[in-house]
């Protein structure tokens, strides 16, 4: 009888956490979540490096996360990474791999290494003194054996192959590498420099698969063109798309879609998923309306034309969030997250399988 009560437990436990969520295919588990990248995925790593401008452990950051608690997320409320776990059944909030106060009991589910302002290029995290893709790797590295001192070997192995892992960046590369501060503009044009980073991003995954992921999706880079700061530096009076930007970024997603396609036959056993986010934000960059939103050129803090991070300081925000595609001038709101991370998992989820 109690065992029959337990059971349905499991069941009811079970299946609501299906349903709250994307629904995975029969056979499908995904025991962890991780997630590589910038200021799109990060959860509070760069928070105690004093060097960069890439923080944001202040407030107005995170008004709308609970307890209004400025975690160090680039937005109001909750980031992909977290809404990624969410949506997949494994938890509600993916921490910071570098938070001091990190539970040992966090490590079989998944954690964050993502920090904002980093490329793929080297160069990009090196200006902005944030955590490299190599340094990322290596704390991956680090946290394989902590996990091997939790759950052991063989349960780290099927962690490792079974869970997926969420990789964003380029975003910094394209809009602020190469075309703000043209630190690399004198030695490459856009073609050899997209050539670059899809160099550097390629070795990456290869980097992921030795360590042992297998189900690896990978973010389009945005159309960063149309992100508020870029549309006040070089949209002209009007403050329209930088289109250069964007032929940039479709230059290289389109390279970085066949990568992936020559990867998955090379390396044995490995899904990777090109994710395509760059054309569902641009629809609700450009058609705001057709989504509930009533700004789609401006962030919520400040001018927002301008602000992020240290700018949006002690800096008056919008009445109404809701009404507002970017919380800053380079970051989207949750609202806006919590409409792509869905339609993304939807869209891909059986591709991971
Ligand atoms: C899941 O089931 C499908 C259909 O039966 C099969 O093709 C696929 O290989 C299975 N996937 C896993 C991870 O076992
Ligand atoms: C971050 O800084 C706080 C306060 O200075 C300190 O207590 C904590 O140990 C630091 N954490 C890391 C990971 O360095
Ligand atoms: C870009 O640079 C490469 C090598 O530096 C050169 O071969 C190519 O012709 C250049 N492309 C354009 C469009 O100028």
């Amino acid at each position: 009888m109690s065992h029959l009560l337990v059971r349905l437990t499991l069941i009811l436990v079970f299946s609501c956490k299906i349903t709250s969520g994307v629904k995975l295919p029969p056979n499908v588990s995904v025991p962890a979540v991780f997630a590589f990248g910038d200021s799109i995925m990060d959860t509070g790593n760069n928070n105690n490096n004093t060097l960069t401008f890439a923080r944001c452990n202040f407030k107005p950051y995170g008004n709308d996360f609970p307890g209004k608690i400025p975690t160090g997320r680039f937005s109001n409320g909750k980031v992909p990474s977290d809404l990624f776990a969410e949506e997949l059944g494994v938890k509600d909030y993916l921490p910071a791999y570098l938070d001091p106060k990190l539970q040992p009991s966090e490590l079989p589910t998944g954690v964050n290494f993502a920090s904002g302002g980093a490329g793929y290029d080297q160069l990009t995290s090196k200006l902005a003194s944030v955590i490299s893709v190599s340094a990322q790797l290596d704390m991956f590295k680090e946290y394989i054996g902590k996990l091997k001192g939790v759950v052991g070997e063989d349960r780290t192995n099927f962690i490792l192959a079974n869970s997926i892992f969420f990789v964003v960046l380029g975003s910094n590369d394209i809009s602020n590498t190469y075309f703000f501060s043209h630190v690399r503009q004198a030695q490459y044009n856009i073609s050899a420099y997209t050539d670059l980073i899809l160099r550097s991003a390629s070795d990456f995954f290869k980097e992921l698969y030795k360590v042992g992921a297998r189900r690896v999706g990978v973010f389009s880079v945005p159309p960063v063109g149309c992100v508020p700061f870029q549309r006040t530096m070089a949209g002209g009076a009007e403050r329209k798309c930088v289109q250069e930007y964007n032929n940039a970024v479709m230059l290289f997603n389109e390279k970085l879609s066949k990568e992936i396609n020559s990867l998955n036959q090379n390396l044995p056993n490995s899904r990777v998923v090109y994710l395509d986010v760059y054309n569902p934000f641009l629809d609700i960059v450009l058609n705001y309306q057709n989504y509930g939103y009533k700004v789609g050129d401006r962030g919520c803090c400040g001018t927002g034309k301008i602000e992020a991070g240290l700018l949006c300081s002690h800096i008056r925000t919008c009445p109404n969030v809701l009404d507002f595609v970017f919380w800053d001038s380079f970051h989207p709101t949750e609202s806006v997250y919590k409409k792509l991370v869905p339609l993304i998992l939807q869209r891909y989820i059986n591709q991971f399988t």
